[in-house]
């Protein structure tokens, strides 16, 4: 089995190196691709020092490909590596509502996977947190409605939003003026309610990600979503506060023993003992934490949660090797070389 990552150096890219070390994943060889930049860079890998090359213009020489160099790498390159027989879980937003391509959270609906014809979508990082947490609710109560707001990570935006707001922070700290480049606004002791672009309708892309492909993961279109996502001053991990309402009424209790069960989740809810979700309790997890647990004040029967996940994790490159290995297990990913 060979693996290629291309968008090696990036954010996720460290990621997928890391989750795929501690992976069940049977992986003989690991190719490494990132852009002419970084063409012979070294990345640790298995004690190992692998070698970065340029992503080449056309197929790659790998059963499977996991492609996180961002939306038009992927839709420019991914044609050419199916064509060449590889597999791609695709890490961008390219091919992620194209009815063609199943979008994955393994253990929401992994076997959308066994579907797919050459490119596997992996979701949003906020929506694949949000979708771990709610899927169980869903499956028991029945969602109607879902409203969201989100408190995002700079790393969302990849390694460079994780230097803005350390340089800034830095700059501010000694009283000289941040400049903004990857955000809109200097992040340092901000909040920003903008992330992508703006719509017609007002919501950005993020937003309307999270309602498009909530709806997609769950299987549900007549699911009525709204999100509100915001950048806040944190280094890594996404939280979300979700409210829920439900088609049948679930007390909290019911919906802490439910989630306990599920898996890849964490259900952190002591406020009592201070104990909640939080970016820097979540970070470096597998799991998404869920917590705050109670009944909605608005929707009777409903529930209000607030949850954190580690977005370069579960939201990218866990969730990403996790669908890789659920096509292992299946025994839909045997290698391309044939006997
Ligand atoms: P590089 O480090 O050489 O720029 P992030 O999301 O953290 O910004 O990472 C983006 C990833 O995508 C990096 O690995 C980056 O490589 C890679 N990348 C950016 N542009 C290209 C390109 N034109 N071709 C291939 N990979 C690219």
């Amino acid at each position: 089995m060979r693996v290629a990552i291309v968008g090696a150096t990036g954010a996720v890219g460290h990621e997928l190196l890391r989750v795929l070390e501690g992976s069940t994943l049977k992986t003989d060889d690991l190719l490494l691709y990132a852009s002419p930049r970084s063409a012979g860079t070294t990345l640790p890998f298995g004690g190992r020092e692998l070698t970065v090359q340029a992503t080449p213009e056309g197929s790659i020489d790998a059963d499977v490909i996991l492609a996180s160099a961002g939306g038009s790498i992927s839709k420019a390159l991914a044609p050419a590596w199916v064509a060449g027989g590889s597999v791609v879980i695709d890490n961008s937003s390219a091919f992620r509502l194209d009815p063609d391509v199943p979008l994955v959270v393994p253990e929401v609906n992994g076997a959308a996977a066994l579907r797919h014809r050459g490119i596997i979508a992996n979701p949003n990082c906020t929506t694949a947190i949000a979708a771990v947490a709610v899927a169980p609710l869903h499956r028991a109560f029945g969602v109607r409605r879902m409203i969201v707001s989100t408190y995002q990570a700079t790393s969302g935006a990849g390694q460079k939003g994780i230097e803005e707001l350390l340089a800034q922070t830095h700059r501010v700290l000694h009283d000289q003026p941040a400049q903004a480049e990857v955000f809109a606004h200097p992040i340092p002791f901000n909040v920003i309610p903008h992330i992508d672009t703006f719509g017609e309708n007002g919501y950005t892309r993020e937003e309307m990600k999270v309602v498009w492909e909530t709806r997609k993961i769950l299987g549900d279109d007549a699911l009525q979503i709204s999100c509100t996502a915001v950048r806040i001053p944190t280094l890594r991990t996404h939280a979300e506060a979700i409210t829920l309402e439900l088609e049948r009424p679930a007390t909290p209790d019911e919906a802490r023993e439910l989630l306990r069960q599920a898996a890849g989740v964490e259900v952190r809810d002591d406020p009592a003992g201070k104990l909640y979700p939080m970016p820097l309790t979540a970070t470096g997890k597998y799991d998404v934490e869920v917590g705050r647990i109670r009944s909605s004040l608005v929707f009777e029967g409903g529930l209000d949660l607030f949850v954190a996940g580690d977005q370069l994790l579960k939201g990218a490159a866990l969730n990403a090797v996790q669908i890789a290995e659920y096509l292992q297990a299946q025994g839909a990913l045997r290698g391309r070389v044939q006997g």
